[in-house]
């Protein structure tokens, strides 16, 4: 501090001499080539960080810019196994199948034009399209036509994109950083012009990571409460304490797959997931029952025993 301000005092020791001022501003070459330089540079900055622009702390004013900003389509060229596994998983399409026209019909989130819709009628979008928290009235807006018009081309467009999960719900303290893909290991170093820069995060592989959205109860937080998925809130009162060690990824992302089972349009994979998952033990005794003289009654007692091996109650939501 002290240097700090001697500094200060010392006016002249700061000031540039004028002849070096006089010399930058005359010398014509000097300047061409600075601008050549920083024309350079400024080209090469947009032309790789626009698709590579992936930030979590824009605002998008308009339904189109919150489309772009989460749009996965680009992710496809190098994850093309984890992208596809993503589309047909529950997340890719978190908002089609939850009746949300009805709640803007009818109700204390209705709205008479949709034109005055606000976020504050999607409370549900917190968890089924939570990005939307970024966004301005006017997108939410747009969104409630979208919705009453049933344009429903536009409405697959709006889910939990790889970037939901990748920035805005992978890191716990912060905030994340804008062009920053949050990994569960990003060991391999690869040249930054090739993708946007990538961080380890170990939240990534913890099932709190998933419990942000798969509900631990009733959420207080808005005007009117509300509750959908309580799942969470089983998998820490219920399994952990009676002894689970596994988090959702181990039992729902083996070996990384983004299809994150169990898919309900997929009966034959359910019944089989279901049928590991639910061991039923069956005893059974039969005899026969002589309560009078000359009469028998044919007995059988038949014991089940159903043990769940899930990582909370089933079925749950
Ligand atoms: C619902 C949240 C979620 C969504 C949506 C999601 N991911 Fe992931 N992703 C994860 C989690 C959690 C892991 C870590 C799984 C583990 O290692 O246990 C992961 C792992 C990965 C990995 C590392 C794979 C490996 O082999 O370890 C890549 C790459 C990846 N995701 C890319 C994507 C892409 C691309 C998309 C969009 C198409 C996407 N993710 C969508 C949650 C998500
Ligand atoms: C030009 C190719 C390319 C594109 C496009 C691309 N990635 Fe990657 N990504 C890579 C490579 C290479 C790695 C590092 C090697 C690896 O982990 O497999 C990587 C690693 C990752 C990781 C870290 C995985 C880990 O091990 O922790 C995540 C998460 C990820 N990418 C997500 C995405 C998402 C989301 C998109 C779209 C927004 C995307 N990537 C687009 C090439 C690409
Ligand atoms: C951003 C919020 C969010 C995060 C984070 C999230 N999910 Fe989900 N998940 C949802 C929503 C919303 C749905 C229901 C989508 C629908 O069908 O409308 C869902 C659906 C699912 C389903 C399918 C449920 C069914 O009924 O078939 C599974 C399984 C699942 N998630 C597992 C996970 C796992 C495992 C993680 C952590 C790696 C995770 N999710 C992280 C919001 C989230
Ligand atoms: C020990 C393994 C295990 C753990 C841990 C686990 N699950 Fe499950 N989960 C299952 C099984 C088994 C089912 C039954 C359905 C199936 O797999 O087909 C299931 C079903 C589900 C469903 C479908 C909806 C329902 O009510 O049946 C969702 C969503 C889900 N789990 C999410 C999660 C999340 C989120 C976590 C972490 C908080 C988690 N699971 C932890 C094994 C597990
Ligand atoms: C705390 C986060 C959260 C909030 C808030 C939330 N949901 Fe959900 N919702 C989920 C998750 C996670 C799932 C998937 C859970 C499962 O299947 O176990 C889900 C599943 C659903 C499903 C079943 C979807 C399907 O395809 O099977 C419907 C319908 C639904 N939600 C409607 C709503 C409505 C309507 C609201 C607002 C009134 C709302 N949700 C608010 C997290 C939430």
């Amino acid at each position: 501090m002290k240097l700090n301000r001697n500094h200060h005092k010392n006016n002249q020791t700061i000031a540039f001499p004028w002849s070096i001022w006089s010399s930058i501003f005359l010398n014509k070459r000097i300047w061409i080539y600075r601008l050549r330089s920083f024309l350079a540079v400024f080209s090469a900055f947009f032309l790789t960080s626009i698709p590579l622009c992936y930030g979590s702390d824009k605002h998008p004013e308009t339904l189109k810019q919150l489309i772009e900003m989460y749009d996965p389509t680009g992710c496809r060229e190098c994850h093309e196994d984890i992208y596809d596994q993503w589309q047909n998983s529950h997340h890719a399409r978190s908002i089609t199948g939850i009746f949300m026209e009805r709640y803007l019909k009818k109700g204390h989130l209705s709205v008479k034009d949709p034109r005055n819709a606000t976020k504050k009628n999607f409370p549900c979008f917190k968890c089924h399209l939570p990005q939307l928290e970024k966004a301005t009235d006017a997108v939410a807006a747009e969104i409630a036509e979208v919705i009453l018009n049933n344009d429903k081309a536009t409405m697959k467009k709006l889910n939990i994109s790889c970037m939901v999960c990748h920035q805005d719900k992978a890191v716990v303290h912060g905030f994340p950083e804008s062009n920053v893909m949050y990994g569960p290991k990003a060991e391999k170093e690869y040249p930054e012009k090739e993708h946007m820069r990538v961080k380890k995060s170990p939240f990534m592989t913890q099932a709190a990571m998933c419990g942000q959205c798969h509900g631990l109860g009733p959420i207080f937080e808005f005007e009117y409460p509300i509750q959908c998925a309580t799942l969470y809130g089983s998998y820490l009162h219920a399994y952990i304490p009676s002894g689970g060690t596994q988090t959702c990824q181990e039992c729902h992302m083996k070996k990384a797959d983004h299809t994150c089972p169990p898919n309900f349009n997929d009966r034959k994979d359910v019944s089989e997931r279901l049928r590991q998952a639910l061991p039923l033990e069956v005893d059974t005794l039969s005899y026969r029952f002589q309560p009078f003289e000359k009469i028998f009654v044919s007995t059988i007692v038949v014991k089940t025993k159903i043990t769940s091996k899930a990582g909370h109650r089933i079925p749950d939501g």
